[in-house]
């Protein structure tokens, strides 16, 4: 019988690209959004209303279920996400695969060491995709500075970034769920090389064939721009917690995993900048939906 997976953040950067690239094989797609009115038409699969924090809507969501793909999307508690792989563990879901961060096993601060805990004290066969920094960032977070200030704004220093695009690691996600050999594992996803901000400004001026520069903003420089934005403070803390980890060089750790798992090397930042030319440019609407975190 054809299995049934269920995409949670499907609308978002990386389940977008999770029901496309299951959608080439043999299985049934539940798609979980809050707001079914959302999704595209022309997206194949059965479009439900998920709410991580509303129960009432998880019954039909894992009805019938062999596996899941899931996301904590940043607004939501871990607590419900936490309670949701119970209740799917409950009813007798298969296999899940859970979008984690790359060292997420070794902090304890982040709400994915506590997440990825919950999963593998379930029956559920699981895999942890611990992804690195995506290159869609630029896309959402960074794109108005590099389209109306021609920079990269982010508080970086000289520290490397092993950048990986957003579409790799859903197509790991849709080879873990409907591939064996993957049950109770971890892999580091990660692009096939680490750049600095100084290299990233270098490949879009190349691609764009316009000037765009890094000018190395501290924090401070890049908080107060942030506020000048009316950016939240908490907002603000996460992306400088981000990039000091960046800056202090430890975003650059490249892995084999995704080239494993792919069968092919993972793209470079060079094909991203190539493939999104159009989005950064001045009179083109940011891609995909917003975040609530655009900058
Ligand atoms: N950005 C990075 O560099 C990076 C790196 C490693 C790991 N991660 C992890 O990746 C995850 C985010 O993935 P993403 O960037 O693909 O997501 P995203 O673009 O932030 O989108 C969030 C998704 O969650 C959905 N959502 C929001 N609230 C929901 C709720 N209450 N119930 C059900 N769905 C809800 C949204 O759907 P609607 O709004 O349409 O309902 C949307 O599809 C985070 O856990 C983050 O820590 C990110």
């Amino acid at each position: 019988m054809t299995e049934s997976i269920l995409v949670t953040g499907a609308t978002g950067t990386v389940g977008q690209h999770v029901v496309v690239a299951l959608s080439d094989r043999d299985v049934t797609i539940k798609i979980g959004v809050r707001d079914p009115e959302t999704v595209s038409e022309e997206i194949t699969g059965e479009v439900i209303k998920f709410d991580f924090t509303k129960p009432e809507t998880w019954g039909r969501a894992l009805t019938a279920v062999d596996g899941i793909f899931l996301v904590r999307p940043p607004v939501v508690a871990k607590s419900k996400i936490g309670s949701f792989v119970e209740a799917a563990d409950r009813v007798g879901v298969d296999r899940i695969a859970y979008l984690s961060a790359i060292g997420a096993e070794k902090n304890v601060l982040v709400p994915h060491h506590w997440i990825e805990k919950r999963i593998m004290a379930t029956d559920m066969e699981y895999t942890l995709l611990r992804a690195s920094f995506f290159m869609q960032n630029l896309l959402k977070v960074h794109r108005r500075d590099i389209v109306e200030h021609g920079e990269i704004f982010v508080p970086a220093g000289n520290g490397k970034t092993s950048f990986v695009d957003a579409r790799d690691i859903a197509e790991t996600a849709a080879i873990v769920l409907t591939e064996s050999g993957h049950a109770n594992r971890a892999y580091d996803l990660t692009g096939p090389e680490a750049l600095d901000y100084g290299a990233v400004a270098t490949i879009f001026s190349d691609v764009l064939d316009q000037r765009i520069t890094y000018p190395n903003p501290s924090l401070l420089t890049f908080g107060r721009r942030m506020r000048r934005r009316r950016k939240p403070l908490g907002f603000i803390a996460l992306m400088c917690g981000i990039y000091t980890i960046a800056r202090l060089g430890l975003a650059a750790r490249v892995t084999d995993d995704s080239r494993t798992l792919l069968g092919r090397q993972p793209r470079r930042m060079r094909a991203f900048v190539e493939d999104h030319a159009d989005d950064f440019r001045e009179d083109s609407p940011p891609n995909g939906p917003p975040t609530g975190n655009e900058a």
